[in-house]
Order: structure tokens, then C-alpha cells, then sequence
């Protein structure tokens, strides 16, 4: 039998406790954590993915501000802002929402970013801390593909976790927290990408499959092991005639075909994605405490 791993519903759970401590913290008399977002452009999932952050950083009790910046902002502008939200100490902590316009370098933004503030974990400062095993920001999808199987009660532990997909935003930074030494991690990582050879006969060996390539539908029952884990991180709307929205949302993952062979899946919408704004919740409360010294 295969079950959901319901990010939508742990979300909610997480969300809860968030809140309560957020109502304790201004119980006390402190001022309740600020998350910002700063959005360029137009992007019609950038445009959503904000939105989401806004209206969980609200349900938890955040203050939520959002920068809206024109498609022609400068890459100076854009600097300008950031080193404004840098220096407020109203703010605990931002992110740039990616992808950015192209006439913008993303290097330069993100080494922009006070590492302090950085919820995202994007800074190289974060990445090398968070690859020495010290104290950083995790980047919010791996820590929210760990906290989904962990909170699920998935043992990590000497199980071979196959990811396919190496952007820094999730492959990388995720086969490093998978590998770690710690108790909801030990896994034997194996990190594939668009040169691997023989990719299928690797997936097949995955306790743990997680699929970040970001291609519609890619992976098969064939690239499955039977009694799998199975995380899909992909999430895209393809053209439906047949749908009343004229689409339909699809992961990386084809989900009728590959489901009834997993023990575990993450639902497309409704998995990993809830749980990556949690992530960037527990960061922000994470950095307010290290501000008030909480
Ligand atoms: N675009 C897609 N995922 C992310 C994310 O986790 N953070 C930011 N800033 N942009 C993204």
C-alpha cells in the first residue's frame, strides 16, 4: 500500500507550532519576527510563490513585507535594496525571490545578502558553513524534503537516497544534509545529473528517490525499485484542454504509473511544496532568536 507523505497537512502542524511560539515571544513583550521577500519582474510563479510566503508569514504571526520591483530594475537598484534590508533591523530576514531578469547577475545579488539574514541559506558563507556541519541557514527545500520524511517517521539511516538533479538551490545543498552524521540523515548519497550514465540502472537502486531535474514527467515505473521512497520536487503546469483552467499541474514524476510501486510518495501539488515555506518560516524564527538573543 502506498502512503502519502502529506506536506500539505504537516504543514498546517508545523504552522501551529510556529504560531505558539511566536504568541509566547509576544506575550513576552517582544516584537513578533519580520520576513521579506523582494520580487523583480513579472514571473507568473515567482508572482505565486511570494504570495504563499506572505500569506503563511501572516498565519504564523510574521510581519510580512514584500519589495515589488519593475522588470527594468538595475542590478544597482536591486543592490540598493538589498543592502537597505540589510541594515533595517526591523527586518530578521529576506530572500530574492529566483529566477531574476537576465540583465541582472544572480552571483552578485546573492553575495549581496548579510549572511545573518540570508533565510534562504544562499550566501556562500551559509553553504561552506552548513557543508562544515556548523550552525547556517539549511536552504529551504532540503530542509523541508528532511523534515517531511523525518516527521513521517522514515528511517534515513544506511539507506541508499538517489537524487537526481544537481542546482543549488536543491541537489547540491540536499546531498549534503542527506549525507550528514546525524540521526535523521547516515544516508549513501548518489547525485545524478543530465551527463549521468546509465541513470535508471542508479534510480533503481534508490531507497530514497528524490527528483529535483525539473522536467515535466521524466522519471517512469522503470527508474523505480519497488517499496521506494519517492520525493518529487518538480511542480509545472502543462496545457489541458480537457481541465475547466486549460491545465494541469504535473511534477517530475508520472505519478499514476510510478505511485502503486512506492512505499511513500510526495503529492504533486501539495508535498514538498508546503513544506519549503515552513523551512523558511523555522529560518526566519531562527534568525530573529540569534538578533534577540532568544
Ligand atoms: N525560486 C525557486 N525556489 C526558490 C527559493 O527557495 N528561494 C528563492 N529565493 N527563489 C526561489
Amino acid at each position: 500500500m502506498t502512503q502519502l507523505l502529506d506536506g500539505k497537512a504537516l504543514s498546517i502542524e508545523i504552522k501551529n507550532e510556529i504560531a505558539n511560539t511566536v504568541r509566547r515571544l509576544t506575550d513576552a513583550g517582544h516584537r513578533p519576527p519580520h520576513l521579506a521577500a523582494v520580487l523583480v519582474g513579472n514571473d507568473g510563479a515567482s508572482m505565486t510563490y511570494v504570495a504563499n510566503k506572505e500569506k503563511s508569514s501572516h498565519e504564523v504571526g510574521f510581519v510580512s513585507s514584500v519589495y515589488r520591483l519593475a522588470e527594468n530594475t538595475t542590478e544597482q537598484e536591486l543592490l540598493a535594496t538589498i543592502n537597505f534590508l540589510n541594515n533595517d533591523p526591523e527586518i530578521d530576514g529576506f530572500i530574492v525571490q529566483l529566477p531574476l531578469p537576465k540583465h541582472i547577475n544572480e552571483q552578485n545579488v546573492i553575495n549581496t545578502i548579510a549572511p545573518q539574514k540570508d533565510i534562504d541559506g544562499f550566501t556562500p558563507l551559509n553553504i561552506g558553513n552548513m557543508v562544515l556541519g556548523r550552525p547556517c541557514f539549511t536552504p529551504a527545500t532540503p530542509l523541508g524534503i528532511s523534515t517531511l520524511l523525518h516527521r513521517n517517521g522514515i528511517a534515513t539511516e544506511g539507506k541508499h537516497c538517489v537524487i537526481v538533479g544537481r542546482s543549488n538551490i536543491v541537489g547540491t545543498p540536499l546531498a549534503n544534509l542527506m549525507s550528514r552524521n546525524r540521526e535523521t540523515a547516515n544516508c549513501t548519497v548518489t547525485l545524478c545529473h543530465s551527463r549521468t550514465a546509465n541513470l535508471a540502472s542508479l534510480t533503481r537502486q534508490a531507497d530514497i528517490l528524490v527528483v529535483a531535474i525539473g522536467q515535466p514527467e521524466f522519471i517512469g515505473p522503470e527508474m523505480v525499485k519497488e517499496g521506494a521512497v519517492l520525493v518529487d520536487v518538480g511542480i509545472h503546469r502543462l496545457p489541458d484542454a480537457s481541465r475547466k483552467s486549460g491545465y494541469r499541474i504535473v511534477g517530475d514524476v508520472r505519478h499514476s504509473e510510478v505511485d502503486p510501486l512506492c512505499s511513500w510518495v510526495t503529492p504533486v501539488p501539495g508535498g514538498v511544496g508546503p513544506l519549503t515555506i515552513v523551512s523558511l518560516l523555522q529560518n526566519t524564527l531562527q534568525a530573529y532568536r540569534q538578533h534577540h538573543n532568544l
